[in-house]
């Protein structure tokens, strides 16, 4: 049985500020749920006590629903998320996104930790994703569709907001932050890949490689989310330098890049809410 949203939503409205009208949701990756720690008047719902969530088994990762003001911006922040490879099922996938909609948000942002296919693009750099490859074996929209959500087929065309994508671009200048954009690859991991699907994928045009955002970003689509997604890198993909990989140095440099985040999130978060696009 698919997890109803009204159970859900029962529960999150026992725990939410009263009149709370959240006009961004957020999902923080490995490292990067600093930004978490300056929303004000943080209330928070651990994952597990979210019916059809779990509270996730990844270091790094913890696991809360925060809901608060970010710079005078009612926000919903996942601090972590819901891996594939940790076993999740789909349904929780689209649950935990899912969420963010009927708390009222119009947006999300998305972030994550990548490896990046471009040496010159190296560990604690900033991608803006523009579009993606789902390369992960699956897509969380399989099964029954539920109407209420989201129409069965939908396009992916302009999966990354342009209007966002643009209120991202002037912040990061207002902050003299350097934006890379780019193409995010999704590998299910939870093995790194190898020098050689590393060198496939960078001839099908993909810039960065990670094991999220893609099932996040397509339920936020079919559910009428707009979405603007960062890719923090924290390492340069297998092949292109000699560093071994591992799950402490993505969450090493994923602060180098967090320390950026966190200036440039909120600054986003402004500029959306000014020009009405949140
Ligand atoms: N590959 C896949 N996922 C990642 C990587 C990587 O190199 N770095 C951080 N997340």
């Amino acid at each position: 049985m698919p997890t109803s949203m009204n159970e859900v939503m029962e529960v999150i409205r026992r725990y939410a500020p009263k009149n709370f009208a959240p006009k961004v949701g957020m999902i923080l990756g490995s490292g990067l749920s600093s930004i978490a720690e300056r929303i004000e008047h943080p209330v928070s719902i651990p994952f597990q006590a979210i019916p059809g969530l779990h509270g996730g088994s990844v270091a790094g990762h913890a696991s809360l629903m925060v809901m608060g003001v970010l710079d005078g911006v009612p926000v919903i922040c996942m601090r972590g998320r819901l891996h594939v490879y940790e076993g999740t099922p789909y349904d929780a996938i689209r649950t935990f996104v899912r969420i963010i909609k009927h708390m009222g948000c119009h947006s999300v942002l998305i972030t994550g930790a990548v490896g990046s296919l471009r040496a010159e693009v190296g560990a604690g750099e900033i991608v803006m994703v523009d579009d993606h490859i789902n390369f992960q074996p699956g897509n969380p929209l399989v099964g029954p569709n539920d109407e209420s959500e989201g129409p069965r087929f939908f396009g992916l065309e302009e999966a990354y907001d342009v209007g966002l994508q643009d209120i991202m671009a002037a912040a990061a200048e207002r902050l003299d932050i350097t934006l890379h954009r780019g193409v995010y690859i999704s590998v299910l991991g939870p093995s790194f890949e190898t020098p050689a699907e590393i060198r496939a994928f960078r001839m099908w045009g993909a810039d960065v490689v990670g094991m999220s955002v893609v099932p996040e970003v397509i339920v936020a689509r079919h559910c009428g989310l707009r979405v603007a997604c960062l890719a923090a890198v924290t390492n340069l993909a297998v092949g292109l330098s000699e560093e071994k990989l591992s799950h402490e140095g993505t969450l090493h440099f994923g602060e180098l890049a967090a320390k950026k985040l966190v200036k440039l999130i909120p600054e986003f978060v402004k500029g959306a809410a000014e020009y009405g696009m949140v």
